[in-house]
């Protein structure tokens, strides 16, 4: 008789309890282990990430599958044993929904001077703010992936005038019979073509991996590529911030303000300054979440996938980072 499936739940800072009746839904017959205890390490077939304790990875003998519970993978690969097994990470309709959702909030609220009528309703005062058409506003996002590309797509179908930078060339709908990009959408790619994104960004958003290459990137040089004033959106992770130089830019007025959900340090300390700048608005790494069942169908389907020998069709590239 073989041994049943077992699957471990692993995380230095979230407790995945709140995983497990969809994870008993999809998978009846398998043993799951979560907390302390994980049993025998060498049962382990599957493990469900979200920053997995460093070296712990590396000491699953029988381990086929590494699951992120999210559509980055940073917090896996920064484990420096990570064994040679195929990660995969979520990629799903309703996480780009959630961050769609986000996005155009966080837009809106900073180019229609929500925060000033907050302050005017509190005060009972009748104040009227600039009204400026969405097409007049350029919006940025850097990362046309999953998540980026839908954000773009709604923002789009709001007015706003969109453009978007990736590392590879994307096609567009003028061009290309096999558009990759929706119709309207401006696109740059790679280091050649940042700068001339850059100029165009009322508004950046942060939608990008964080990898060797991007690590950082959200820094005093790029912030000074932006129009005096620029709102800067970051989803992405807090490793792209360099929080020294957003305080900074802020200070000297080439930035307007920041919507930050990811940072590097998460839970933000009460002292951190971002909590005491006005125009720094935190929110808790809530912009978009996957639904357990979701999360649970995607891990069985990885897995079917690896054991029929397929796993590079699932697999994130680990050498490309993303
Ligand atoms: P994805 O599908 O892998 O897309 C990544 C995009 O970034 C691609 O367009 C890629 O370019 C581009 N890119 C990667 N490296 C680049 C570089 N060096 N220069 C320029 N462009 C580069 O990722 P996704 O699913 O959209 O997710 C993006 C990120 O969002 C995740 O990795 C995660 O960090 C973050 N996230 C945050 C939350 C939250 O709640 N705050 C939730 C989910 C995800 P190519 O198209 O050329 O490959
Ligand atoms: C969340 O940050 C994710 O990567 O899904």
């Amino acid at each position: 008789m073989s041994a049943p499936l077992t699957i471990a739940f692993l995380s230095s800072n979230l407790d995945f309890s709140y995983l497990l009746p969809a994870f008993q839904a999809q998978f009846p017959q398998a043993q799951l282990r979560l907390g302390q205890d994980l049993g025998p390490l060498e049962d382990i077939d599957a493990a469900v990430c979200w920053c997995p304790p460093e070296g712990l990875l590396a000491r699953l003998p029988r381990l086929r599958l590494i699951q992120s519970v999210g559509a980055g993978i940073d917090h896996i690969t920064a484990d420096p044993a990570l064994p040679d097994r195929p990660v995969c990470r979520i990629i799903d309709p309703d996480m780009g929904q959630g961050m769609t959702a986000y996005v155009c909030w966080a837009v809106i609220q900073q180019q229609r001077h929500m925060g000033a009528y907050l302050r005017s309703a509190a005060a009972r005062r009748w104040e009227e703010q600039p009204v400026q058409p969405p097409r007049q506003h350029r919006v940025g996002i850097a990362g046309l992936g999953t998540l980026g590309l839908a954000c773009a797509q709604a923002l789009l179908a709001i007015g706003y005038s969109v453009r978007g930078w990736s590392r590879t060339h994307k096609h567009d709908a003028k061009h290309d019979a096999k558009p990759d990009l929706p119709a309207g959408l401006q696109a740059f790619h790679g280091a050649a073509g940042l700068a001339d994104f850059l100029a165009g960004c009322d508004t950046l958003v942060c939608l990008l991996p964080l990898t060797d290459d991007t690590r950082g990137i959200l820094n005093r040089e790029l912030f000074r590529q932006l129009p005096r004033g620029a709102h800067l959106i970051n989803v992405g992770r807090g490793d792209h911030l360099v929080e020294a130089d957003l305080l900074e830019a802020l200070a000297e007025g080439r930035l307007g303000a920041a919507t930050l959900d990811a940072l590097s340090q998460e839970p933000l300390p009460p002292q951190h300054p971002f909590w005491a700048d006005p125009r720094i608005l935190i929110t808790p790494h809530i912009a978009t979440r996957t639904a357990p069942a979701v999360i649970a169908r995607q891990t069985a389907d990885n897995l079917a996938r690896i054991d029929a020998g397929r796993a590079s069709e699932v697999a994130v590239d680990l050498q490309r980072g993303y």
